[in-house]
């Protein structure tokens, strides 16, 4: 009995080891996990420690990851954790023959060389679970699967990868006639001609996750009658990140009246979407985004009652902002109204609609309405929308004064006007504001002095008035409670920041941006206690003063530090070596004496401009990727490498203004009896590819991430969160997420 049950529910899950149901464990089935254990090569987390055969772990049954007296088999892996298993699926799992529910999602269990998904696992004929999503297979995915006619669930997707596996075609799904949830996201499909045939043998499916999979095209008239009729079923579809690129209307999903979810971002449908799409009246969240602009909305989306959310994002080709808004569900409930509102990037025009213009949007949570091409002044009325947590109207023409008033948005979070064209001052009714964690208000004409009222914003965690003009002195009433601030920028404001030389912030900063502020003339005292610090910009501050001697051990965390442009004087740290840094950027000061080791983590020191002597330190930095040193009076050979060789082809301007330096690159030869000349011939060389760097580093990750990337490169939060050090990293695969964005775009 216990052997039946062991082998009918079997589940191999992370958090399954509390399991309580302790049955006898099968020699048989023990066997097979005992196989399957030792086809996993790495296991990192030690999450198979339990599956021993002998000394207490003879019962499988208790073994981690095993649970309902092993009745299921979950192992989820979780890479980034770093608790993955590595190596290859056992074919001895087949002698789990009632095994019903199979879970290895999230594991590095492609085999090495990455093979597909194995072909076996078709024998495991009581399975009515199979996720094999996040596994890196590579390959054809054997048709075998479909002799797994009960499976009811089955998921091969890879989130935010290349394509690896693929199916040429897909008749095998036609043999699963029970399967409800089918997920072949990242699977390659570009010959799969059949797959809207064999979708339309399953009669039974309610979700079809067919993300990123260069699905061929299927806009005949034969699937705009057959799928509708066939998928009645169906709730969730995404077919988004397909470069469909035919005319919406010709697109066979708009009769699916069962549909909940539907994604098409990124399909590149254009034209008029049909009408039919408002009498899809299930649907809770559609998203067309990213659709290259050239979509026309339906005369009308007010049938969509149950619409949540809505996601417009470079989906449509411009139009009144104010006419748009009345073609949204209208005649809804007051339980079911739309929360979420994206309209990003639409080139949409006119001045934002009075509130009696949006009383069928009061439901609103979530209103994006940045990148746009919005004028006039944000009507104050609009306030009313008193559900508002986020409102982003970022990048549009805005003028006019920031609405305030008590009860004025006052339940916002995230409030971004930044890049306009306001005017006035910030509201001293800002204070009301009490649950705000971001304001964004950057780039734009706001004058005189900032109201220290934003000091009661105890749960604001970024602010951003940079790039304005607003004046006056910030005193330590302006940060009174603001105790969860994290990230700062007040740059390019005529502000002075005034406080006491004892003052302790209430807050711990992370990223901190004051440059071209007022600070000086004394190094900020207050800055050694903002231990979090991760990158802090105080050039052009006004600085007159020695470097603290608490600078290079304050900031266990600071990767970036820019100070240049202020009046420092004296030497530099002595122990700049023990910093975490990454960026330093001290140039146009006063600084004097030698250059000491540099940091082993640097990879941009910008000491230029200063009256720094003495020979280059021994560099001992794998990761430079920047050293610029002109005018000084650094003296000594230049040392011969490659490392300093690529950096000089990049920054030839590098050494300038150092006349004491000689030896090549320079064309100033070092006279025989340079003392100096021993110093530089100390300088390691060491084996440098800036590639390597470059994609040994970010790749892996980048790899990884890129679909979120492309997402967010124009989207919210990333917009919102991050300057400083991100920017930079940003920067850097800018240009490699730009062209693998525009390769998937072309599918
Ligand atoms: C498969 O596993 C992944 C990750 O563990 C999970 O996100 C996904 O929802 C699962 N698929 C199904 C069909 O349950
Ligand atoms: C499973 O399917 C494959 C091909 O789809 C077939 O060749 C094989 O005989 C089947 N195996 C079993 C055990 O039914
Ligand atoms: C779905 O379509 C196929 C034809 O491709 C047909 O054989 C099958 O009976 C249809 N199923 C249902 C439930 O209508
Ligand atoms: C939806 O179904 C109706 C009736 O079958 C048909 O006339 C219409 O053309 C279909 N619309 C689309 C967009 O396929
Ligand atoms: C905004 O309008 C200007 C001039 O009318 C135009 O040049 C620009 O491309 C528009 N911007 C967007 C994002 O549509
Ligand atoms: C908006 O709210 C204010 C009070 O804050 C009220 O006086 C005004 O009438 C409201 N506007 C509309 C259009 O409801
Ligand atoms: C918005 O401002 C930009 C920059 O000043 C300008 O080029 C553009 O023409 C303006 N667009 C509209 C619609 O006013
Ligand atoms: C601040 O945040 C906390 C928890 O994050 C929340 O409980 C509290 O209500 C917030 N304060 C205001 C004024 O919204
Ligand atoms: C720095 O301070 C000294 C005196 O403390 C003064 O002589 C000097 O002019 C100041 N430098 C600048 C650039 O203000
Ligand atoms: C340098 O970077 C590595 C890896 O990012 C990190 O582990 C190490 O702690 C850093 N060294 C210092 C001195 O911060
Ligand atoms: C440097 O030395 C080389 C030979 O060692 C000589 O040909 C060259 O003229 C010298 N250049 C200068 C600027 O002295
Ligand atoms: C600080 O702000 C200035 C001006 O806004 C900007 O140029 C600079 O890059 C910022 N510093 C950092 C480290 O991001």
């Amino acid at each position: 009995m216990s052997a039946r049950r062991l082998a009918a529910t079997f589940l191999l899950a992370a958090a399954a080891a509390a399991a309580t149901l302790s049955l006898a464990c099968v020699p048989e089935e023990r066997d097979a996990l005992l196989a399957f254990r030792d086809g996993v090569t790495g296991d990192p987390a030690g999450r198979l420690a339990t599956w021993r055969r002998r000394g207490g772990g003879g019962d499988c049954c208790r073994w981690r990851g095993v649970r309902r007296g092993g009745a299921e088999l979950d192992d989820r892996g979780y890479y980034a954790g770093g608790a993955a298993l590595v190596g290859a699926i056992s074919p001895a799992l087949l002698s789990l023959r009632r095994l019903r529910h199979l879970d290895l999602s999230r594991n590095y269990l492609q085999g090495s060389p990455p093979g597909p998904p194995p072909a076996f696992l078709g024998g495991l004929a009581s399975l009515r679970y199979l996720n094999l999503s996040g596994i890196y297979f590579s390959g054809e995915v054997p048709p075998h699967l479909g002799n797994l006619s009960s499976l009811r669930y089955l998921d091969l997707s890879t989130d935010f990868s290349p394509q690896l596996a693929r199916s040429s075609e897909l008749s095998w799904l036609a043999r699963m006639p029970s399967l409800r949830h089918l997920s072949l996201s990242s699977v390659d499909l570009s010959s799969a001609r059949d797959w809207p045939l064999a979708i339309a043998m399953l009669p039974s499916l309610t979700a079809l996750h067919l993300s990123s999979c260069s699905l061929p095209s299927s806009s005949t008239q034969q699937w705009r009658r057959l799928l509708p009729r066939n998928l009645t079923n169906l709730k969730l579809l995404d077919l988004s990140m397909n470069h469909l690129d035919h005319r919406a209307e010709l697109a066979w999903i708009w009769n699916i009246t069962s549909l909940t979810d539907l994604n098409l971002m990124g399909t590149h449908l254009h034209g008029q979407i049909p009408d039919e799409l408002d009498a899809m009246a299930s649907l809770q969240v559609l998203d067309l985004s990213y659709n290259g602009n050239r979509a026309t909305m339906p005369r009308s989306l007010r049938g969509l009652c149950n619409l949540r959310v809505l996601d417009l994002d470079s989906a449509l080709d411009g139009g009144d902002i104010g006419e748009l808004m009345q073609r949204l569900p209208q005649q809804c409930s007051s339980s079911n109204m739309l929360q979420e509102l994206y309209l990003p990037n639409n080139g949409m025009t006119r001045t934002l609609p009075d509130y009696d213009k949006l009383m069928h949007l009061t439901g609103l949570r979530v209103l994006d309405l940045s990148y746009n091409n919005l004028t006039g002044p944000i009507p104050r009325s609009m306030g009313n929308l008193s559900g508002l947590d986020i409102l982003d109207l970022s990048f549009n023409n805005l003028t006019g004064l920031i609405p305030a008033g008590e009860g004025c948005f006052a339940g916002l979070s995230t409030l971004v006007l930044s890049e306009n064209f306001l005017t006035g001052q910030i509201p001293e009714e800002i204070g009301y504001l009490g649950s705000l964690t971001t304001l964004d208000l950057y780039g734009n004409h706001l004058s005189g002095h900032v109201p220290s009222e934003i000091g009661k914003l105890a749960n604001l965690t970024y602010l951003d008035i940079s790039r304005n003009d607003l004046d006056g002195v910030i005193t330590e009433e302006h940060f009174a409670r603001l105790a969860r601030l994290t990230t700062i920028d007040l740059s390019l404001n005529p502000l002075k920041i005034e406080v006491g030389s004892e003052w302790k912030p209430p807050f711990s900063l992370e990223k901190a941006n004051f440059s071209h502020c007022a600070m000086g003339p004394l190094f900020p005292a207050w800055l050694q206690w903002q231990v979090d610090f991760s990158c802090l910009d105080i050039s052009s501050t006004g600085i007159n003063d020695t470097l603290p001697d608490w600078l290079s051990i304050a900031f266990p965390k600071m990767a970036v530090l820019d100070i240049s442009e202020n009046s420092i004087y004296g030497g530099l740290p002595a122990n700049l070596e023990a910093m975490s840094i990454q960026e330093l950027y001290l140039s146009s000061n006063q600084l004097t004496g030698h250059i000491p080791k540099l940091p082993r983590n640097i990879t941009i020191l910008d000491i230029s401009i200063n009256s720094l002597s003495g020979p280059l330190p021994k560099i001992q930095s794998p990761k430079l990727l920047s050293l610029i040193l002109f005018s000084n009076h650094i003296t000594g050979r230049i040392p011969s490498g490659s490392q300093l060789d690529t950096l000089y082809e990049e920054h030839p301007y590098m050494y300038s203004g150092n006349s004491g330096l000689c030896g090549p690159p320079l064309r100033e030869n070092c006279s025989a009896n340079d003392a100096s000349k021993l110093d530089g011939q100390e300088i390691a060389e060491r084996d440098f590819d800036p590639m390597s760097f470059g994609f040994g580093h970010c790749l892996g990750f980048v790899f990884g991430l890129w679909v979120v990337f492309c997402v967010l490169l124009f989207k919210k939060s990333w917009r919102l969160c991050y300057f400083c050090f991100i920017d930079r990293i940003y920067d850097q695969i800018y240009v490699f997420l730009v062209l693998t964005c525009k390769r998937f775009g072309r599918g």
